[in-house]
């Protein structure tokens, strides 16, 4: 069992059938998991965390899924590289690191950055996001969304917010390669990446009405109205993203079983409200954590 690539950085690497082994995988380990059966696939390997932004999910559900697979991690957070000091390069820290761990996760501010990093490592590298896109992400919430509906079988997502976040880059990717249909409601400054729109010849639907996008939306999804590493912009975004909460009203125009996705950290009162988060139709720490599992399943099929 392998995938057809050997780093993990962008849903367009991967294919269809990539994706359906990582599910595959996930279910398996997730039973395992749930009844307390062993599943140390990892013995012995470790699995470095290069990390330039902060993480609460990512970093955890990595750092415990290598302890459930015996292995082990390091967290190397901003701080404590000499890269993010200035005083190395990423190619010196790709060729170091790959001398004594057996794969990277990282999270970078920069693609072009994690792109090196890939060029120069002898060891499988994992995208834990980037300006560019958040993979890891958009393959555990296609999983989340199969496993909570049976099929992703004429399904809809529909994302309200920023269409340029990297969370909804890997959404459009991820849904073109599986067939699910995608709308983005978003303003004109926020449409998605071009790369993405072009590599899925313009799969994803854009237009700038959420109460009409919602409409025969499975899924209604959110991300976070200013990114990391876009404080500068703040004020500009929240003033242009505001008609894009996903909010009581905007859930009443969509049908009554409507789920409700955010990737989280959630921002309540911008981009989603407390009511919706809280509520009924939310599956946010379900969605949460499958980032454990789907991503096992990752370090399973790269590392071992
Ligand atoms: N969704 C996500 O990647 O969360 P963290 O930033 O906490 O890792
Ligand atoms: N778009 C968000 C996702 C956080 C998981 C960010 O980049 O900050």
């Amino acid at each position: 069992m392998k995938l057809s690539t050997k780093h993990l950085l962008d849903i367009h690497n991967l294919s269809r059938k990539d994706i359906n082994l990582i599910f595959k995988l996930t279910s398996h380990l997730k039973k395992k998991q749930m009844k307390n059966k062993q599943h140390s696939y990892l013995k012995y390997k470790t699995l470095a965390l290069l990390f330039a932004k902060p993480s609460t999910r990512t970093r955890v559900s990595f750092e415990v899924g290598m302890t459930h697979l015996g292995g082990t991690s390091i967290d190397l957070a901003g701080d404590k590289m000499q890269l993010f000091k200035g005083r190395e390069s990423i190619k010196d820290t790709a060729s170091g690191l790959s001398r004594y761990v057996e794969a990277i996760v990282a999270r970078l501010y920069s693609h072009l950055d994690l792109l090196e990093l890939a060029d120069h490592s002898t060891v499988p590298i994992i995208n834990g996001l980037t300006d560019f896109n958040h993979p890891c992400q958009a393959l555990t919430d296609l999983y989340t969304i199969e496993e909570k509906l049976g099929s992703l079988k004429n399904r809809h997502l529909v994302f309200v917010g920023d269409g340029s976040s990297n969370v909804c880059n890997s959404l459009i990717q991820a849904c073109y390669k599986l067939g699910v249909k995608i709308t983005v409601a978003t303003p004109r400054y926020y449409h998605p990446h071009s790369a993405v729109m072009e590599r899925t010849g313009h799969f994803a639907k854009v237009i700038d009405n959420a109460k009409e996008a919602v409409k025969d939306a499975d899924v209604i999804y959110t991300d976070s109205w200013v990114s990391m590493g876009q404080e500068k912009d703040r004020t500009n975004k929240i003033r242009r993203l505001k008609g894009f909460q996903v909010n009581a009203k905007l859930l009443s125009y969509a049908p009554s079983q409507v789920m409700i996705m955010h990737c989280l950290p959630a921002h309540r009162g911008y981009e989603i409200t407390d009511d919706v988060i809280d509520g009924p139709h939310s599956i946010v720490f379900d969605q949460a954590e499958n980032r454990l599992h789907v991503q096992k399943a990752i370090l399973v099929l790269l590392m071992k």
